[in-house]
């Protein structure tokens, strides 16, 4: 006689096993659960204004803090629900991590540096000093959002949920047709997002000169994979298989996007120095195109090393 469990009572123990998972993962005193405070909740005075101001920024650079912005792209393009969304590197998780040590550039970074590099690369902008009113205001909404989270621990949620590794080798074809189905209704068929009639972006740019430049976290095909599966398309994050989540990923990342502000000239020196890895696509030949020759210059400007801590 079988000994299979029916479709029902295998669904039936999944379901056990996920919600065992998930009490576990709540309980874990590694990972605990956090709610930031409701939206409404900014409290009034001068301090709460700055809180405003740091909302304002996060949800509409372009308008709050344009002399730092290089493209069309908010924050919130990337971490959804003003910050707040869990599986979207939510700003509350983040607040509780700094200072923290970051083998990118190989130092204890600071939460106005952590600030400093969403501008550098993912806005392809300007550095706004770390005393600036605009750090100052971004610093100030993470840390009243961040109210009553424990400090130095990893909160569930924080981030973007790691993928496993692909089954198959992420493929620009499957990609390209995961994309057409899925995603160029909003982001357009040539990545270029959407602006409405007063130029605020409606739909990100996921390529091209509007988009994060080549320095910026979300051009690792890894990066990119994880955020997509947790939450695109748009309110229907966990839909697309993980596989069709890496392949899209690889499709958008095999586009090209301003340059990386590393970039001084010599683009296998660049690659070497800064790229190379698995999740990669930089300095490599994908569907004819080599990535990064042809790259609008970068408007960013990268720190001066000798700010960066050394031998002070
Ligand atoms: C193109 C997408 C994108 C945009 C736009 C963007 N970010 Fe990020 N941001 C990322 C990625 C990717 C990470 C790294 C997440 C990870 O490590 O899992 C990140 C990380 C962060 C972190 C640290 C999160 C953590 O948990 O350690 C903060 C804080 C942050 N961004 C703030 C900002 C701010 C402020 C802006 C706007 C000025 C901004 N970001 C714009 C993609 C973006
Ligand atoms: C219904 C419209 C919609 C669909 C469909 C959609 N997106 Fe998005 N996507 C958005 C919006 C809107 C944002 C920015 C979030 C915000 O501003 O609140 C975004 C943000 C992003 C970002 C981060 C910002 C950037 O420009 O890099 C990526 C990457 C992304 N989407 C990829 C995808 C992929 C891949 C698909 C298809 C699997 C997809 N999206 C489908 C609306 C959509």
């Amino acid at each position: 006689m079988s000994t299979r469990p029916t479709p029902a009572a295998a669904a039936a123990s999944a379901l056990m096993l996920a919600l065992a998972l998930g009490t576990a993962r709540a309980a874990s005193p590694d990972v605990p659960a956090f709610t930031p405070p409701a939206a409404d909740a900014i409290p009034s005075g001068p301090f709460g204004e700055a809180v405003r101001r740091g909302q304002d920024i996060f949800l509409n650079p372009q308008k709050f803090a344009k002399q730092y912005v290089g493209n069309s792209m908010a924050c919130v393009s990337c971490h959804l629900d003003a910050g707040r969304r869990a599986g979207s590197a939510p700003l509350w998780a983040a607040y509780v991590l700094y200072p923290a040590y970051r083998s990118k550039n190989g130092h204890v970074n600071t939460l106005a540096e952590r600030l400093q590099g969403c501008f550098i690369y993912s806005m392809n902008g300007r550095m706004p000093p770390a005393d600036s009113k605009t750090i100052v205001a971004l610093e100030s909404y993470m840390y009243w959002m961040a109210k009553g989270a424990p400090t130095g621990v990893k909160l569930a949620g924080q981030g973007f949920p790691e993928l496993a590794e692909p089954q198959q080798t992420p493929d620009y074809v499957r990609g390209q047709k995961v994309y057409t189905e899925h995603c160029a209704l909003c982001h357009d068929a040539q990545g270029k997002g959407r602006q409405d009639a007063t130029e605020h972006t409606v739909f990100p740019a996921l390529w091209g000169d509007d988009s994060y430049n080549w320095g910026a976290g979300m051009h690792s095909i890894k990066t990119a994979a994880a955020f997509i599966h947790a939450n695109m398309p748009l309110s229907q994050g966990g839909t697309l298989s993980e596989q069709e989540a890496w392949d899209v990923a690889y499709f958008v990342d095999a586009h090209e996007r301003p340059q990386d502000p590393h970039f001084a000239g010599n683009l296998a020196a660049t690659t070497k120095a800064h790229h190379g890895g698995k999740y990669d696509l930089y300095g490599q030949t994908v569907n004819g195109v080599t990535l990064g020759a042809h790259s609008k210059p970068s408007t960013s400007t990268l720190p001066d090393k000798a700010e960066q801590q050394v031998g002070n």
